[in-house]
């Protein structure tokens, strides 16, 4: 009797540790901090929403999806570092902000009028181009696990801008890719990096005149209010990387890894499905509005921005190096200059 006891001692003994650490995983899910820098109604918005949803599902609750939209966690190149350090998990900058960290080649694809429309940007990274890009951020602690498409810039000041001429003198907000500082100073302007979320005070006091965006961030950054004219130029492409930390990420067991691939997966086609429509609805939401003017270009001048900026595509060669230049060209099958 007394072994008997002893034995059912024993075995509860041994299995308290086991119960207890299922309990405490039952009750402490992985908690996943995504930040991003626009409001939740645009198509980043809408994708990381998505996201938490599925990975929320197919994960059964194990993890748990914290969204911070709208530069509410972090601004700009500071979510970059946190990422870096491990205190946000996962982020979807826009492309054009990692050459702070020394990798400029994402800025081929800003490029002016590199993707003729939205399924040539598509076809074009689901090809070797957007793989070799996330090569390059493994070695900064960084694993890319999708592109999230936002469709084509629009550009902005208080008068319209029609003739390359217009632009002369004119301070317009970048987001932070030298290619667009190369572009817009061949257009006799004069660009400055500058985060996000400080763009419509910045137009608004008057600190720059202009900036470019999409639709879907004019509409819901209000830039439309501090900006009398919007040429829908469609001049370059916004697209973000969806990243993780990569120890965080490889640390994770196998079978949430692979849920959460999966929950990417869905949002990811979710995102770039409905990513055209949300910047054409916030388009005629904004003219809806009758505070700005919108402006469309002739072919005429269509060509003379494009004459203006040509010389962009031989300076990115010193910059972001031929090797992309040659992958992207062969990708879209165009010759580059
Ligand atoms: C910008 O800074 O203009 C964009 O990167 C914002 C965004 O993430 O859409």
């Amino acid at each position: 009797m007394r072994k008997l006891l002893f034995a059912v001692a024993a075995a509860a003994f041994a299995l308290a540790p086991a119960l207890s650490s299922d309990l405490a995983q039952a009750q402490s899910p992985i908690i996943v901090k995504f930040s991003h820098v626009v409001a939740n109604d645009t198509p980043k918005g809408k994708g990381a929403l998505k996201f938490k949803e599925l990975a929320e599902k197919y994960t059964d609750g194990k993890v748990k999806i914290e969204i911070y939209p709208n530069s509410s966690l972090y601004k700009d190149k500071e979510e970059i570092e946190a990422l870096q350090l491990g205190s946000v998990q996962m982020l979807a900058p826009s492309t054009a902000k990692f050459a702070p960290l020394g990798i400029k080649e994402f800025e081929a694809l800003d490029l002016p009028w590199l993707f003729k429309d939205d399924a040539t940007y598509s076809a074009a990274m689901k090809g070797t181009v957007g793989k070799w890009l996330f090569q390059k951020l493994e070695s900064k602690g960084i694993t890319g696990l999708a592109y999230w498409d936002n469709g084509f810039h629009m550009v902005s000041s208080n008068r319209p801008l029609m003739k390359p001429e217009d632009f002369k003198g004119l301070k317009f907000r970048i987001s932070g890719s030298k290619i667009a500082d190369q572009y817009f100073r061949l257009m006799g302007s004069i660009p400055q990096i500058m985060a996000f979320s400080e763009v419509y005070q910045a137009l608004q006091t008057g600190v720059v005149d202009g900036c470019e965006n999409t639709a879907s961030n004019y509409l819901t950054q209000k830039f439309y209010e501090v900006q009398k004219d919007i040429t829908v130029s469609y001049h370059a492409h916004l697209q973000y990387a969806v990243i993780v930390n990569s120890k965080f990420w490889s640390g994770l067991p196998p079978d949430i890894r692979t849920q959460l691939e999966k929950a990417m997966a869905d949002a990811t086609e979710y995102t770039n499905q409905i990513a055209h429509q949300e910047n054409e609805d916030a388009l005629a939401e904004i003219k809806k509005t009758g505070k700005t003017t919108l402006h469309y270009l002739s072919d005429a001048d269509r060509k003379a921005w494009h004459e203006a900026m040509q010389p962009t595509y031989a300076w990115a060669k010193g910059r972001v190096g031929q090797e992309v230049l040659d992958l992207v060209a062969k990708e879209l099958d165009v010759k580059m200059n």
